[in-house]
């Protein structure tokens, strides 16, 4: 057995270059323009750490949100180097030394780095009525029906959501139409088409999404899928949703028709 101790590397402490994007909407003397802050690297540091690092000791007036730090409120999604991203997720160690960060696009800014995704979510929520139709839900006495475990497991696959706005803010087509609903309401809608709960019927939801608004705007991008930091299966998803609603759209066609 050798007795010599084994040599640990420690690795050079990096300097992160961190430039970060900076508007104030509220200001009319403010100009959209990016600025460059410098911090040393330590180990385990996220991008929360390091923006709160830049806020306490070097611009108090720094915008960005956080509330969760875990990957579950959804509130710190920005652009990490161009890609939608949670940053409380996200190791500055995977990335360059350089980073450049910039708020969602899509959502209206707030400031800096934060951005509204909740006013954005509310809307996309009211037009497609993300709830539970039932008669009986309204009686708050009413015994719920058992639901198959397996389907109730479907179900909360697709509740997983945590409304960050990635897939939004990565979608062309979100961009480019701005009342387009995003995978993130097309993925709401295919979990209440699911459950046995919600008694709209297909026509129903045909009303809500058969649109270009909804799913016929979807020009299969997938850019949703690639970023949804949930990885949950939008692809297949929006594919179900697609067959489903050209398949109603075709009934409904036949059912208008005169003499049938
Ligand atoms: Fe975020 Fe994924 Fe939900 Fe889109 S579907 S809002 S990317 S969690
Ligand atoms: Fe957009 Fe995803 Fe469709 S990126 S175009 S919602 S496949
Ligand atoms: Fe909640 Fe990042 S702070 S998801």
């Amino acid at each position: 057995m050798s007795d010599t101790a084994p040599v640990t590397v420690e690795a050079t402490p990096r300097t992160l270059t961190l430039e970060i994007f900076r508007y104030n909407p509220a200001d009319p003397a403010s100009e959209p323009h990016f600025q460059t802050y410098t911090l040393e690297e330590t180990a385990g540091m996220t991008l929360f750490i390091a923006l709160s690092l830049i806020r306490e000791e070097q611009d108090p007036g720094l915008q960005f949100d956080f509330v969760c730090r875990a990957g579950i409120c959804g509130s710190c999604a920005m652009l990490v180097n161009g890609t939608p991203t949670l940053a409380c997720r996200t190791l500055t160690q995977s990335l360059d030394a350089t980073i450049r960060l910039a708020p969602l696009p899509v959502f209206e800014l707030i400031g800096d780095l934060s951005v509204n995704t909740g006013k954005w979510m509310r809307n996309m929520s009211e037009a497609l009525e993300t709830w539970v139709h039932s008669q009986e839900a309204e009686d708050l006495h009413a015994m719920e029906e058992k639901m198959d475990p397996a389907l109730a497991e479907s179900i909360y696959e697709l509740e997983r959501c945590i409304e960050c706005g990635c897939c939004v803010a990565g979608c062309g087509t979100a961009i480019m139409r701005e009342s387009f609903v995003g995978a993130v309401g097309l993925n709401k809608i295919t979990r209440f088409q699911l459950d046995p709960r919600d008694q709209r019927s297909d026509a129903d939801f045909y009303e809500l999404v058969g649109t270009d608004e909804g799913i016929f705007g979807c020009m299969t991008l997938l850019g949703c899928q690639d970023v949804c930091p949930k990885n949950l299966p939008l692809q297949s998803q929006l594919a179900f949703l697609r067959r489903k609603m050209a398949r109603t759209g075709v009934a409904m066609t036949f059912q208008r028709r005169p003499g049938k």
